[in-house]
């Protein structure tokens, strides 16, 4: 089997006014860049349409965003997912959990079990819970079985500048959007979601079973 297989990497998210859906589009461009073919994706929306329209910014999110919805095809397609969603009470947001809780025939199959798993969020505060619902979302994939990928401090950016192991974020306070370091970080997270998975296929096709 060629090196050159593409990863096939879905990145599905929730995102109520962007940032999440920023790091999302971000993640998938430094996993392009490494050679994956990469489907993003977003979760719906069931928040009811009175507290949507109530917030100026959720309404313009939901009228702009472009992304198509998220299926179980698109989980069975990818080699790696990458989940992402804002920080909700110190967890992931309801929305993506929907999605996540419909996975229930394909967990059964074991097809989810061959996957590289990883993660990444937004809050509006630094101490607001960016890490528990990283850890949070990564529960999932110890359940599905899933190889659960840390963005680490193995690259510099993150060591120096962006400083989260557990997986890109970015903090909006006072309604700022996903700086140059936020969305740094998520490239590089795809980066090596991209190259780890690629070297896992690799590995997988020159096994005899094909096992993982
Ligand atoms: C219901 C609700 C709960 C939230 N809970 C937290 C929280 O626990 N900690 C925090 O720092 N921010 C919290 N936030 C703020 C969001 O995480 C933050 O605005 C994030 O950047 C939104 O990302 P998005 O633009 O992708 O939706 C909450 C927002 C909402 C609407």
């Amino acid at each position: 089997m060629s090196s050159a297989v593409p990863a096939r990497i879905a990145v599905i998210f929730y995102s109520s006014t962007g940032n999440v859906a920023a790091l999302a589009h971000a993640l998938a461009d430094g996993a392009r860049t490494n050679g994956a073919d990469v489907r993003v994706r977003r979760v719906h929306e069931s928040a009811p349409a009175e507290a949507i329209a109530s917030n100026p910014r959720w309404q313009g999110w939901i009228d702009s965003c472009t992304d198509e919805y998220a299926s179980l095809d698109d989980l069975e397609w990818a080699d790696a997912i990458a989940l992402g969603s804002p920080t909700r009470f110190g967890g992931p947001a309801a929305q993506l959990k929907s999605f996540l809780d419909t996975t229930g025939g394909l967990w059964f199959t074991g097809v989810l079990a061959t996957k590289v798993g990883t993660s990444f969020t937004s809050s509006s505060t630094q101490h607001g819970g960016l890490e528990s619902t990283i850890l949070a979302i990564n529960n999932i994939f110890y359940h599905w079985g899933s190889l659960v990928m840390p963005l680490g401090y193995a690259h510099e950016h993150v060591a120096r500048v962006s400083g989260n192991p557990y997986g890109s974020s970015f903090v909006s306070r006072k309604g700022a959007t996903p700086d140059n370091d936020a969305l740094t970080a998520a490239r590089v997270q795809g980066e090596r979601l991209a190259i780890i998975t690629r070297d896992l296929i690799i590995g997988r096709n020159t096994r005899p079973n094909g096992a993982m």
